[in-house]
């Protein structure tokens, strides 16, 4: 199998890649930071003797991302799997008053993900197989005061996730929306969490290989998540809104 990983360097991606690689999966890491992708390929090439390829991607550079998925097919031959791993949560108080910084979030969370998809994905329709999987989170289920814009662009995702895979279902492509709830990775580092909601990126690594592995189509990480949003779904707006959730 072949997997593009973008936002390669995030925590819950280097769990995933190092599962993928330990399978013999060849795969085409990108992210921002040049360096650091280039680096994590040379550790899976040398511990698993698998086939990677590191690359610059950035999500809001619009322009960069046909270029981009021509280079990938160029090098790889073809793509069995594309997983979107990069996001933002960003600084919600500041969101609120800095529209610089509104856009930056919805901009990487969702019209970064819009934008390469609309490579990917007629790609994929040719070919008439593949699997696209993209984190979404928990977030997106319900608009909170803590992170709202974030939930936005995450609900916005998880959305456009489900009308892709109505449409590609028929074609053989699958599409999968993945929903972690609070993770242990640096984008969460500053954030005072319950410890006990809090999983390691290496638990939900595993969840989000199975959900592309099975095809799919939503999961909550660690499952249990699935249960909690029922609930934090069915809180009356009234009520709702005199809760101070995370
Ligand atoms: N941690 C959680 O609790 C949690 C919960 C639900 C969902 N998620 C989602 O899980 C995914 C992985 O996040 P993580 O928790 O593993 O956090 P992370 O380690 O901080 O990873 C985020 C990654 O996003 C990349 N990124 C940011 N802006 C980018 C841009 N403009 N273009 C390309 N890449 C960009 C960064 O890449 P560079 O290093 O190259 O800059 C960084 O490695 C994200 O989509 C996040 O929203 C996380």
């Amino acid at each position: 199998m072949k997997t593009l990983i973008l936002g390669a360097n995030s925590a819950i991606a280097k769990a995933v890649a190092e599962i993928l690689a330990g399978k013999g999966e060849e795969l085409y890491l990108a992210s921002r930071n040049y360096e650091e992708t280039e680096r994590f390929a040379s550790h899976l090439r040398v511990k698993y003797g698998v086939k990677t390829y590191a690359d610059r991607f950035d999500a809001m550079d619009y322009d960069s991302h046909g270029p981009f998925f021509r280079k990938v097919l160029k090098e790889m031959g073809e793509i069995d799997r594309v997983l979107i791993a990069f996001g933002y949560l960003g600084d919600q108080e500041r969101a609120v008053r800095d529209f610089s910084e509104a856009r930056r979030i919805i901009e990487i969370n969702y019209l970064g993900a819009v934008s390469i998809l609309t490579h990917i994905v007629p790609y994929m329709e040719e070919r008439g197989k593949g699997t696209i999987a993209a984190i979404s989170s928990v977030a997106g289920d319900r608009g909170r005061g803590s992170n709202f814009t974030y939930g936005s662009a995450k609900g916005a995702l998880s959305i456009y996730l489900s009308g892709l895979r109505n449409r590609l279902y028929r074609k053989g492509v699958r599409v999968v929306t993945i929903k972690p709830g609070f993770v242990a990775t640096p984008m969460t580092a500053h954030l005072d969490l319950p410890k006990r909601l809090v999983s390691k990126p290496e638990r939900v690594a595993r969840d989000i290989v199975m959900a592309i592995e099975k095809g799919k189509d939503e999961v909550y990480t660690p499952g249990y998540w699935r249960f909690i949003m029922w609930v934090i779904k069915a809180i009356p707006e009234p009520i709702f809104k005199r809760l101070n959730l995370r």
